[in-house]
């Protein structure tokens, strides 16, 4: 089976939960400690054995562009100032990963955001990642389940369980039969369902590895009621015609779409930074004692 290299980040949403600071900043480029969130996802991709990353964004988030593009002015300056190791920072950054760009141009949702991979991914499965969900696993989750789709050839959908009523926020599965090993075959997935319409507490965390064949599904769905075409709906479309199985991965996800989330992912990092890590704990030990 051909290798999975390609990943496409969806980053298309407006960001309101972080008013005002998206106002002028892509809520992908809030920081943790020193770098936007939206590079420790890319991070978990090339640990994953991506290579080739496709960030889809809108024309306002030109500031996603700006970090994966080399900065001439600034390294000419730290060169000429001797800044060797704050250099060698940027260098790895430019070389970590092949990044391309494509224009959403109009908010016509998820669906429509990423049916603009289509020539990207070339025919080839990939993983999709959406920017909100920060993860952090013993095993990079997208590598857990790339491992999956080696095994059963199908598009995998990365869940956990979720009880009421968190989980009538997510896309959630509905299940054929269990195949073991955390592995469920899946009759398809309902996005947002109403608590009546709940079919598993298999909640999707945005993490899937996708059959090329959702391009045709993609041109098949119908718009949502608000217009916009969901990803979620292909999913299902694929599920039904295809197959399709969900995972449960191991690992802790972040919702970085909420301040909560976002603060969390912000700590725990940060008690691992090599630079700041000690003294942070040790601050935040002292607070605790006050
Ligand atoms: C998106 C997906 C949803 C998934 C969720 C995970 O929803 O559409 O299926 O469960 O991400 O974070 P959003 O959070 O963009 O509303």
């Amino acid at each position: 089976m051909q290798k999975i290299t390609k990943a496409v980040i969806p980053c298309g949403g407006c960001g309101t939960r972080f008013l005002p600071i998206t106002k002028a900043v892509a809520k992908e480029m809030l920081p943790i400690v020193d770098k936007p969130c939206l590079d420790y996802i890319v991070d978990e991709l090339i640990e994953s054995g991506v290579t080739d990353v496709m960030i889809i964004v809108s024309p306002d988030k030109q500031e996603i562009v700006d970090y994966y593009t080399p900065a001439k002015r600034l390294n000419a300056r730290l060169e000429q100032d001797g800044k060797q190791k704050e250099l060698a920072l940027l260098t790895a950054l430019e070389n970590k990963v092949r990044v391309h760009f494509v224009e959403q141009t109009e908010p016509l949702g998820s669906g429509h955001a990423i049916a603009l991979a289509e020539e990207f991914c070339a025919g080839e499965p990939f993983v999709l990642a959406l920017g909100d969900d920060l993860m952090r696993a013993p095993v990079p989750v997208a590598k857990q389940l790339i491992a999956v789709y080696e095994k059963y050839g199908k598009t995998v959908l990365g869940v956990q369980r979720r009880a009421l009523p968190e989980i009538l926020r997510y896309g959630v599965i509905d299940v054929k039969s269990d195949l073991g090993g955390g592995t469920y075959d899946m009759n398809g997935i309902l996005e947002k369902p109403s608590a009546d319409e709940l079919t598993s507490d298999l909640a999707t965390l945005g993490r899937y590895v996708v059959a090329p064949a959702v391009f045709d599904a993609l041109r098949r769905i119908k718009p949502a009621a608000n217009g916009e075409l969901q990803f979620t709906d292909a999913l299902d479309l694929l599920a039904r015609e295809q197959g399709a199985v969900a995972h449960v991965f191991d690992g802790k996800r972040y919702d970085l779409g909420q301040k909560l989330g976002s603060l969390q992912a912000i700590v725990e990092i940060a008690l691992e930074h090599e630079e700041v890590g000690a003294e942070f704990a040790a601050y935040l030990n002292g607070r605790k004692e006050r």
